[in-house]
């Protein structure tokens, strides 16, 4: 069978542009209950995506001592959220976010293996070790721990986890009650996992997850994240705009996981990609003005104080950038001093400045109808810049909906995606091996 596309879809209850909770189509009361989610991850099975994924930043969007309400709301816990979900789907991918910072292994591969038992073998984890200090904050410490700790830490957390995934050999669950047998000890043994972060015995109370381990997702961008990446991803999202930079990336990605033994076939790339869909390229520009015109003009100001790194809430917005203070005030990263000279040279008022930003994207977006759409992602396919994309509707469920109905069967028609299911596990759907049990 010839190589096909993998989607996720990444949820972000309303949408990912800033704006999307605020279009007439999304329904702003309803978002974060259990009607919402399962009307999107239903229409996301209708669409044959591989996964549903779902992220977790441990902390509320805040910055300054200031909490911000015109954005919309985040998603709730993504364990209990997925687990809710995987009784109302029966073949999507459900994947789950949890930090390696703030928790212990034996908690986390104890929800995973449940989580796989309950979904029929359709659970993933995204591994992240959550870099920012106000999730910190939260769990009893002022500061996050040092980039390279965390992934170090996150390396032996995942192999504590293994090692009790494994506890359980096949087979070892017998049920046979006429012999009285339930379980078959010899086929069980502990974990006796021993790390400078851990110590965990083991085994669990519950057979190997359907799926050996549940499929290990990771998102990191810097060299630490990387490295840990390439020794234990499965599938990697990825943030690229520019398909040379996304065809590096997975080049690099391959290479650096061959020095940890692992072939290409073993990781699927998705980056991100936020298409705006309408049915005729005049429709979707329209769409894309719309959303423009929503952002309220302060989420412009917020947006601009995060960027620069420097607090504009107190300002008149008619007022020019303060753009000397703001170079006063820090060393500006080369992105920031950019816009600080695009500002300077247009003369631009904080309002203008925020009205540019609002409008930025970190991840792929796309404006127009879904044959162009398909053009696009078949390119980036076919040109090795990606396995599969991990799709980030601007607003749910409306352009979810036309992404499933228009853009999905376009795809199957080129022969690039799936008509139906390969099988109800996630490893099945994205062509992942079960790792071999230990015993
Ligand atoms: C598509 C995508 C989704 C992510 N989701 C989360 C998330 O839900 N929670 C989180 O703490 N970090 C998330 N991250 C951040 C990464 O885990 C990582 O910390 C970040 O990209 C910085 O990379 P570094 O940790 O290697 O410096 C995400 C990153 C990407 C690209």
């Amino acid at each position: 069978m010839s190589r096909m596309l993998k989607l996720g879809l990444f949820i972000y209850p309303g949408g990912h542009h800033v704006a999307g909770w605020r279009h007439a189509s999304t329904p702003a009361h309803r978002l974060g209950g259990m009607a919402y989610y399962t009307e999107v991850a239903q229409l996301a099975e209708r669409g044959r995506f591989d996964l549903f994924f779902v992220g977790d930043t441990l902390f509320t969007r805040e910055k300054d001592g200031r909490f911000f309400g015109r954005q919309g709301i985040s998603n709730p816990d993504p364990v209990s959220l997925i687990s809710a979900l995987s009784a109302v789907t029966e073949h999507l991918g459900l994947v789950a976010t949890l930090s390696t910072t703030y928790h212990e292994p034996y908690l986390i591969a104890q929800k995973f293996a449940t989580l796989d038992h309950l979904s029929g073998g359709r659970a993933g984890w995204n591994v992240v070790t959550t870099w920012e200090d106000r999730a910190a904050l939260n769990f009893s410490r002022d500061t996050a721990m040092a980039k390279a700790d965390r992934y170090v830490r996150g390396k032996e957390f995942i192999d504590a986890c293994r090692a009790l995934w494994d506890g359980w050999g096949q087979g070892a669950l017998l049920a046979d009650a006429a012999a009285g047998r339930h379980h078959d000890p010899a086929l069980i043994a502990a974990a006796n996992h021993v790390s400078p972060s851990f110590q965990v015995r083991g085994p669990l109370r519950m057979p190997r997850p359907v799926q050996g381990w549940p499929v290990l997702v990771q998102a990191g961008g810097s060299p630490p994240g990387r490295h840990f990446a390439a020794q234990i991803a499965e599938a990697i999202f990825t943030a690229q705009t520019r398909i040379e930079d996304a065809q590096a990336f997975r080049a690099s990605t391959h290479a650096l996981m061959a020095e940890y033994g692992r072939a290409p076939h073993e990781v699927v790339i998705m980056p991100g990609l936020s298409p705006l869909l309408g049915s005729t390229e005049a429709e979707a520009k329209r769409l894309e003005e719309e959303l423009a015109d929503l952002v309220h003009p302060e989420v412009g100001v917020w947006m601009l104080s995060e960027n620069l790194n420097f607090p504009l809430y107190d300002r008149d917005p008619d007022d020019l950038l303060p753009v000397a203070e703001i170079r006063q005030a820090r060393q500006a990263t080369a992105s920031v001093e950019t816009n600080l000279k695009y500002a300077e040279a247009n003369r631009q008022t904080i309002a203008q400045a925020a009205r540019v930003i609002a409008r930025s994207r970190s991840h792929n977006s796309f404006v127009g109808t879904p044959e162009q759409l398909a053009d696009m992602m078949q390119h980036w396919f076919e040109s090795g810049a990606c396995d599969g994309f991990n799709m980030m509707p601007p607003y749910f469920p409306e352009q979810l909906r036309v992404f499933v109905e228009h853009a999905v069967p376009v795809l199957q028609r080129r022969g690039l995606f799936r008509r139906e299911y390969e099988g109800r596990r996630l490893r099945e759907n994205l062509g992942l091996a079960v790792p071999p049990a230990r015993r």
